[in-house]
């Protein structure tokens, strides 16, 4: 008999950077180890920031490797500005208005002589499953996040969430998830200690259960599939505290193979600027410090970073968003061993043999990509599974250190962690060897024959027949 056509993958994808990114770079990753056809869509707003050089790109367009086309959230000329519109609002209207734009895009295909075989969505857009059904076609979560952290999620739906409730102002308060090491209260995600009066936050805890309820719902019929993007080899344990109920199938990948210089980006920095300055650095000499693509830098907060950075004498690379930039404080930066920047290309600073730390918020993409560039880190968390990151950079990997951070982190907090990992000391020596190691676990896994590419080569045969 023979084989079914190549499959058709449509991923779906919520306007933010930190989704984008893990979005695009699978998508990639998906057509090109196993030459399945994959479209890629956001919303229409999000699309021209990240195509900003290709003329006409709202009509969508194929740059080779995968089909790019955008849907519309209602708010194409002014996107998601977290000045001008409550991002509560947005985020209550941004469904209404996408479900039935990403719907007629699945008929447009389809019609087109171009069907979808799976849809592949990420976190908050729950109402894509309604729609897929609607359609007949499957679908499929892309966890974004920590497979510990889709673990923790899972545990608290499932049982955990009155526990964690009555005590979730008592930060060292004990918590054990079945097959989860031993947590604390400080450890979890932020969202499960929110109030329901907590606005914003409350709605996303609000859009997470729903999402779980789905995946519960679904299991009726048979096991919920989820994509994580994670490694097998460095979270061999979360995933198997869930694989009762859950096929949790982690597909990490490595971003820098997917990753140029301008296209994916919602913010724009001259790239040339900061990777001929990095040219001019030892290697492993260099601090690199971002927070990330949404948390805002409060100025005691950038105050305490230069005193660090004054007292180490290390040179550094700084991201400062323009979003959240402090004019006066700035020129105290712009010393001759450092460089702020509005934004840069973030997997290439990491990929530089320059970089000898990193100091993060410890987003999940971040603590990735640092970790598949054997980059060590100074982990400086503040909201959502950032805690839990640090937790599984500085407990389970060893391959950094988790700061003390009470609203900011004092300078000589970081001062302490940059010695810790950038030092000479046999800890130092220990933590950039461990840092090594996870990067060699996940080129394995991405590596023919490794758990990433199996993975992905049995999603695909699924589909094939
Ligand atoms: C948010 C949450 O804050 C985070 O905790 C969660 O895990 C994902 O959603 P964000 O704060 O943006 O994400 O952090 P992160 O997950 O690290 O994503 C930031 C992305 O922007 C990364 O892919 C990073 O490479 C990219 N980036 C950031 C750049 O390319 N250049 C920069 O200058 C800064």
């Amino acid at each position: 008999m023979a084989n079914k056509p190549q499959p058709h993958f449509l991923f779906i994808t919520y306007p933010m950077q930190s989704h984008i990114n893990p979005a695009l770079h699978l998508a990639k990753h998906l057509a090109t180890t196993t030459g399945a056809t994959v479209t890629f869509s956001t919303t229409i707003f999000a699309h021209r920031r990240m195509f900003s050089s290709t003329p006409n790109s709202d009509k969508g367009f194929n740059d080779g490797l995968i089909t790019y086309l955008p849907f519309s959230d209602g708010y194409d000329e002014e996107g998601y500005k977290r000045a001008t519109m409550d991002p509560k609002e947005y985020f209550s209207l941004f469904g209404t208005n996408s479900k039935r734009n990403v719907s007629i895009l699945l008929n447009d295909l389809a019609t087109g002589g171009r069907p979808v075989t799976c849809v592949v969505y990420t976190i908050l857009l729950s109402w894509v499953v309604d729609i897929a059904d609607e359609q007949g076609i499957p679908s499929v979560l892309y966890w974004i996040q920590a497979a510990t952290v889709f673990a923790t999620y899972y545990h608290f739906f499932l049982g955990f969430e009155s526990l964690i409730k009555a005590h979730a102002d008592d930060p060292s308060f004990p918590v054990c998830f079945p097959g989860l090491p031993p947590l604390q209260i400080r450890d979890l995600p932020s969202f499960l200690t929110v109030r329901e009066t907590d606005g914003f936050n409350a709605d996303i805890l609000d859009s997470l259960r729903e999402l779980f309820k789905i995946l519960d719902r679904e299991q009726e019929k048979m096991k919920s599939r989820v994509l994580i993007n994670t490694f097998q080899e460095w979270e061999t344990d979360a995933l198997a505290s869930v694989c009762n109920e859950v096929e949790a199938i982690p597909v990490g990948h490595l971003p820098k193979e997917y990753t140029n210089s301008v296209a994916g980006y919602l913010f724009r920095e001259d790239e040339k600027k900061y990777m001929e300055w990095l040219d001019t650095k030892e290697e492993g000499s260099v601090v690199y410090i971002s927070f990330g693509s949404v948390s805002v830098m409060k100025k005691e907060q950038m105050e305490e970073i230069v005193k660090a950075l004054k007292e180490s004498k290390r040179p550094y690379l700084w991201v400062v968003r323009k979003d959240n930039r402090e004019e006066e404080l700035l020129e105290i930066e712009e010393g001759e061993d450092g460089m702020v920047v509005e934004w840069c290309s973030q997997v290439r600073v990491l990929a530089h043999r320059a970089v000898g730390c990193f100091v993060t918020h410890c987003g999940w993409n971040s603590t990735l990509e640092s970790l598949v560039c054997g980059v060590p880190m100074v982990g400086v968390p503040h909201w959502t599974d950032q805690a839990m990151n640090a937790k599984l950079v500085e407990s389970l990997w060893g391959c950094g250190v988790r700061s003390e951070v009470d609203g900011v982190i004092k300078g000589e907090e970081l001062v302490r962690g940059l010695e810790l990992v950038m030092g000479e000391g046999e800890k130092s020596v220990d933590i950039r060897r461990k840092a090594m190691m996870l990067q060699d676990k996940a080129m394995d896994a991405v590596g023919e024959g490794g758990s990433s590419h199996l993975n992905l080569m049995a999603l695909v045969g699924m589909f094939t027949g």
